[in-house]
């Protein structure tokens, strides 16, 4: 038996189910019930019907998925991938623009720790964020932590006032606007996609901007056979399996996410076979974390 077998064997016996981020590899994303981007994956989460969860991706995703559902055990196949961005923004920030502006809601994307959400109004994803803002009451927003999502939010939604705050995914923002040039002018027949995590002077050249799903969906459903794709690779999988004709580029060599791909067959077995790495949020953060996710959940 090969070890996707021993895993999908053990997933049964142990009443788990398999959750995976498009940024894994395809070997891990083969062994999953449900693919899909942060808020696919955060919806998931409150649905299923079994005991575990075994979540392949990075700590805020297991947090949340542990956050939302206090009484299913969820456990991570690798404890130490974590998201670089998730820990760029400080308590200390939140309460000096909060003590500044009297009408301001705090956003706080996903892509953050259970800590940081409790100061937040409502949690956003790339794919909801534009909208959420939208409906606010709030004439002024602090969006944490990535500047790069919140300046995208603040072009689409010019009616409010996005403060801005320092943090940024090191992944994206390595994707450089002279590569961009350089790749559309390699590819002159490509459209490119790109992730709202990367910097506005890519955004500028991109024909679509979205989430890691939306990307997806605009690759397929697009009639052009090339694309150049601003995100990191593992969303090849996906869209080669619903549209294997068409020609994918990365705007530069490695396009990977270290902390996803650390996740592997070997360690999804472990946590499987041994129950480590379970996920743990103590009681009185995961009740405060949970408003803004499950506000996020209501609205998105
Ligand atoms: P998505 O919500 O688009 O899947 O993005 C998650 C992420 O971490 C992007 O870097
Ligand atoms: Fe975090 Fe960037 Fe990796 Fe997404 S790609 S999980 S934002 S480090």
């Amino acid at each position: 038996m090969d070890l996707s077998e021993k895993i999908l064997e053990l997933k049964k016996e142990k009443n788990a189910v398999i959750l995976a981020h498009y940024y894994v590899d395809e070997d891990v994303q083969k062994i999953a019930d449900y693919i899909g981007d942060s808020f696919y994956l955060s919806k998931v989460a409150t649905k299923v019907d079994a005991d575990r969860i075994v979540f392949c991706g990075v700590e805020f995703m297991g947090e949340s998925a542990k956050v939302l559902n206090p009484n299913k055990r969820v456990f991570m196949p690798d404890a130490t991938a974590d998201c670089p961005m998730a820990h760029m923004a400080t308590v200390e920030e939140i309460e000096k623009v909060k003590a500044e502006y009297e009408d301001v809601a705090v956003v706080c994307y996903i892509n953050s720790t259970a800590e940081l959400k409790t100061y937040a109004d409502v949690c956003v994803t790339s794919s909801n964020a534009v909208n959420i803002v939208r409906k606010l009451p709030n004439k002024n927003i602090f969006f944490i932590p990535d500047r790069n999502l919140g300046s995208y939010v603040a072009k689409q939604v010019p009616e409010k006032n996005i403060i801005l705050n320092s943090g940024c995914c090191p992944r994206h923002v390595a994707i450089k606007e002279d590569m961009v040039i350089a790749a559309k002018k390699k590819y002159p027949d490509a459209k490119f996609a790109a992730h709202p995590e990367c910097t506005e002077d890519v955004l500028a050249h991109a024909d679509y901007v979205g989430s890691t799903s939306g990307i997806i969906d605009y690759v397929v459903k697009t009639d052009a056979k090339e694309f150049i794709i601003g995100t990191v690779d593992g969303v090849f999988a996906e869209i080669q399996k619903q549209a294997p004709g068409k020609k994918l580029y990365t705007v530069k060599p490695e396009q990977v996410c270290v902390n996803m791909k650390k996740v592997t067959l070997e360690k999804v077995l472990d946590v499987l076979e041994n129950e480590t790495n379970e996920v743990f949020v103590e009681k009185d953060l995961a009740e405060a974390s949970m408003k803004p996710l499950e506000k996020m959940l209501a609205l998105g």
